[in-house]
């Protein structure tokens, strides 16, 4: 049997914790049998995102597969991607977030890797009997599992705050199952993770998780959350809630689902129905409610007839 692949990636400093992190829980997959693939976020010229959005038009038209025009090291990211079984992804925390070059990778995944617009593309395209080269790739279908790394070197672990639910828009768009996910804060107190056991076995524990997961027989146990901590979405397993306007729901921003809450003896209990679980932007009909929205809702150019006027007066304006 062919081996699994995991696929690990650190957006860290070369050699300093998250890349040691990664590559740890990796050296586990390896002794369970699993083929490996270490990158280094920053070693790739990653452009940002310009946002001409020609993938999304691309595939809602049946013209294009997803491809992005910008002509970089993104596509190593890609392949790897593409071929992997499973991903384990680390990013340092710099300012409260991951790093800025993280979220440019994610806004390249972002919309050209939705495995709803991707899937419907792919089918109506050979429903019309064109060549599967013209079709987004097939192993964008694949189904896979994921880890995510948080690493802070705050002592505080709210200096961390928008980390992992941030991080999840890595794995989002593509339909990864995330199932292990880890925060490291307080790393300013050690010269180098190398010198914290509890961190290096917790490390060791996410790679034994990830390949278990990928080697599973179904797909529940496959699925099956193998984080420390349940957190307060069933869904991301994260514990960052917002308000809803009227204050009478809760919401989970990564998810985009709604729940109800209640103090009972001083406790905070929230509860998402198994309907606005489904409905999870983590799961197939949640990405499909948006990529249906956007499909059936945006407009293409010529709507406004007399735009470039309109655009007249800010042309140039206040740039020196
Ligand atoms: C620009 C910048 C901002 C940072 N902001 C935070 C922060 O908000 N919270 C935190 O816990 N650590 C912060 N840090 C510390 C890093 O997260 C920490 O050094 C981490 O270990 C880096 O990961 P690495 O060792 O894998 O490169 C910041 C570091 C930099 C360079």
């Amino acid at each position: 049997m062919e081996k699994k692949k995991v696929l690990g990636i650190s957006f860290g400093r070369k050699m300093m914790n998250t890349d040691v992190m990664i590559k740890t829980a990796l050296m586990e997959c390896e002794k369970a049998g699993c083929e490996v693939r270490f990158i280094r976020a920053d070693d790739l010229n990653i452009k940002p995102c310009t946002g001409c959005i020609s993938c999304v038009v691309g595939m809602t038209t049946g013209r294009g597969k997803g491809g992005c025009p910008i002509k970089d090291d993104f596509y190593i990211l890609d392949e790897a991607l593409m071929e992997c079984d499973a991903v384990i992804v680390g990013s340092p925390t710099y300012v409260l977030g991951p790093t800025g070059h993280f979220k440019a990778v994610c806004d390249r995944i972002g919309p050209s890797h939705d495995v709803t617009f991707r899937k419907a593309t792919y089918e109506e395209g050979l429903a019309a009997g064109k060549d599967p080269k013209d079709l987004p790739d097939p192993r964008s279908f694949k189904k896979r599992v994921g880890a995510l790394v948080s690493v802070g070197g705050a002592m505080t672990k709210n200096w961390l705050a928008f980390m992992l639910p941030t991080m999840y828009e890595f794995t989002m768009s593509m339909g990864i199952d995330v199932v292990d996910m880890h925060e490291y804060h307080g790393a300013m107190a050690h010269e180098h993770v190398l010198g914290n056991e509890e961190q290096m076995e917790r490390m060791r524990k996410m790679g034994q998780n990830i390949a278990q997961a990928v080697m599973a027989e179904s797909e529940q146990e496959r699925t099956k959350w193998r984080g420390d901590e349940e957190g307060v979405c069933p869904v991301c397993h994260c514990d960052m809630l917002t308000v809803s306007k009227d204050r009478k729901s809760v919401e989970c921003p990564v998810c985009g689902i709604s729940g109800s809450f209640k103090v009972e003896d001083g406790e905070l209990k929230v509860s998402f129905s198994g309907e606005q679980q489904k409905r999870s932007r983590l799961h197939w009909d949640g990405k499909l409610e948006h990529s249906t929205e956007i499909k059936t809702q945006a407009v293409g150019p010529g709507q406004i007839s007399n735009l470039k006027e309109l655009k007249a007066p800010y042309i140039g304006y206040g740039e020196k």
